[in-house]
């Protein structure tokens, strides 16, 4: 029997494509130099489409692949994904839940403190000599004790906030509504008055057309020239002209950020900018829970195709 053709949007590690090469005929479209050539090419017989959560499916993906029945996102955001072009046409959904969440806190909760503690700064200061030369590394603030605010607490802000709580931390959050598993923290609808409370404000929140720019200028600005800003959501979420503009002046304290708008080329300005720390959107990034997302990811697809219950469907 012929195997099934897919589409891969982007590279996945090596165990993860030699496990999709092996079960379908996989069409590497971030190989391609003329995509739209490709897709006209090849898009008559796919069936399937393996993506990443930041690079998703848009409608005229879609829309060139006449025979798709289902898309598979290695991730748990599918923002990018055009979901009203899926839903018209009836194509499955899935993404990569749960195996990823721990290690997205794990990362939100170690750019906080090493952009609260200086800690780049600091491995220059031993690397470039100053230690030895200039002696005693400057001082920083506090972490543990402060105030904390969870903007988004869904699975991700729930384990940021778990750990924060180690951290002897005050915390509250925002989320459409007050949470039965968080009444020892304090619940803040509206985000500037979270932001106004808060010495650190981690955006946890999973992105689409309603949630885009809720981190706005006046959200920062509450947040104000002592704050700390950590996103390991999507840059959707932030007006990023807003935030640099902060930044720059100091309007803003500073800013932790896995994600960026047009990434992986960011604005240039963030590059400036000695109050940013800059991760390149790698929260789920560990073997072990990498590994999870490729697993689901071609579950995902073989149950589909073998008339198996999706086990992680979005749509
Ligand atoms: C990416 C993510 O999929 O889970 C998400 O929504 O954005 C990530 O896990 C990952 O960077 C792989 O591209």
């Amino acid at each position: 029997m012929s195997k099934i053709d897919v589409l891969q949007v982007g590279p996945y590690p090596a165990w993860d494509e030699e496990r999709l090469n092996a079960a379908f005929t996989v069409h590497r479209y971030f190989e391609a130099s003329d995509k739209a050539a490709f897709l006209a090419a090849h898009g008559g017989t796919i069936r399937g489409i393996a993506t990443r959560g930041e690079l998703g499916a848009n409608r005229a993906m879609i829309e060139a692949l006449p025979k798709l029945e289902v898309i598979s996102v290695y991730g748990v955001g599918y923002d990018a994904v055009d979901l009203s072009a899926a839903r018209e046409r009836g194509i499955r959904v899935t993404n990569t839940p749960d195996v990823l969440t721990k290690d997205v806190a794990d990362l939100g909760i170690g750019m906080m403190l090493v952009q609260a503690r200086g800690m780049l700064a600091a491995d220059r200061w031993v690397r470039s000599g100053d230690w030895a030369a200039r002696g005693l590394y400057p001082l920083k603030s506090q972490v543990h004790g402060k105030r904390a605010g969870i903007l988004g607490l869904g699975r991700i802000g729930y384990e940021v906030a778990r750990r924060l709580v180690g951290f002897d931390m005050d915390i509250a959050y925002s989320s459409t509504a007050p949470k039965d598993a968080a009444k020892d923290w304090t619940f803040i609808a509206d985000p500037a008055e979270l932001a106004a409370r808060s010495d650190f404000l981690f955006v946890t929140l999973a992105a689409s057309a309603a949630t885009r720019h809720i981190v706005d200028r006046k959200v920062l600005e509450a947040l104000g020239p002592e704050g700390m800003l950590i996103n390991i959501s999507r840059a959707s979420n932030i007006d990023e002209e807003a935030l640099l503009d902060l930044l720059e002046t100091k309007a803003l304290g500073s800013a932790a950020l896995d994600v960026f708008e047009g990434e992986p080329n960011l604005n240039p300005r963030f590059l400036a900018l000695d109050n940013v720390l800059l991760q390149p959107h790698m929260a789920s990034g560990t073997v072990e829970t990498r590994k999870a997302m490729g697993r689901l990811v071609f579950d995902n697809l073989s149950a589909h195709f073998d008339g198996r219950p999706l086990p992680t469907p979005v749509l």
